[in-house]
């Protein structure tokens, strides 16, 4: 066989979210980060629309982005709700990354398919993030926090109308080398047709 298939089924099972504040400190290469992104262009793409595009802070980069959300909080919201725990956390948790890479849906200008096959695309390469990071020992999450869904981020994001920003990949050094996460059992959630 090609491939090992206990290896993948390995890689596959022991990839975790982990949060920034599993995060060591210590910078990510750089040649993980561009590894990842080389697989994300891999993922399946339907009509070859190659609808994912990322933005990616690194290093002290991350400040860069961690002020923009910080900032852009503090400008949409009014006095009356402002809350300045949330306001130093938006400032704050991205500095626990080396990276964050934002994940952005960028619609094809003729949509010859359907919104939906553009976010499974873009989520595709998502995982395929999140599996080379894993290969490298390597921490990783997908957040939809911060600026996700603020309309007033789009600029800052180069998003046309119809493109889509699908949140945040943290990227660190984890503290520990396994953790650990759960589901239930695969076979309640397939149905099997077997007779004709
Ligand atoms: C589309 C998507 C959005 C997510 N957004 C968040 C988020 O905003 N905050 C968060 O803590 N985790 C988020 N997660 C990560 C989940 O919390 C995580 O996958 C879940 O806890 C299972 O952990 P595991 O990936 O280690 O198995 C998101 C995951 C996906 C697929």
């Amino acid at each position: 066989m090609k491939y090992d298939i206990k290896q993948i089924n390995d890689l596959i099972r022991n990839r975790r979210s982990i949060f920034p504040k599993m995060y060591t400190g210590e910078l990510v290469p750089r040649q993980v980060i561009e590894q990842m992104l080389e697989n994300a262009n891999w993922a399946p793409t339907h009509k070859f629309t190659e609808p994912w595009r990322f933005k990616v802070f690194y290093d002290q980069g991350v400040k860069t982005f961690a002020q923009f959300q910080a900032d852009l909080y503090r400008q949409r919201t009014s006095k009356q709700d402002f809350d300045e725990i949330k306001h130093q956390k938006l400032l704050q948790k991205p500095q626990l990354a080396s990276c964050i890479i934002a994940l952005i849906m960028k619609r094809d200008p003729s949509q010859r398919i359907p919104q939906i096959e553009e976010i499974a695309a873009v989520s595709c390469a998502v995982q395929n993030m999140y599996l080379t990071a894993t290969a490298c020992g390597v921490g990783c999450y997908w957040s939809t926090g911060g600026p996700t869904f603020w309309d007033e981020a789009k600029a800052f994001f180069d998003l046309g109308p119809e493109d889509k920003l699908l949140g945040f990949l943290y990227v660190g050094m984890p503290l520990q080398k396994t953790f650990h996460s759960k589901r239930g059992p695969w076979e309640d959630k397939v149905e099997w047709v077997e007779a004709g």
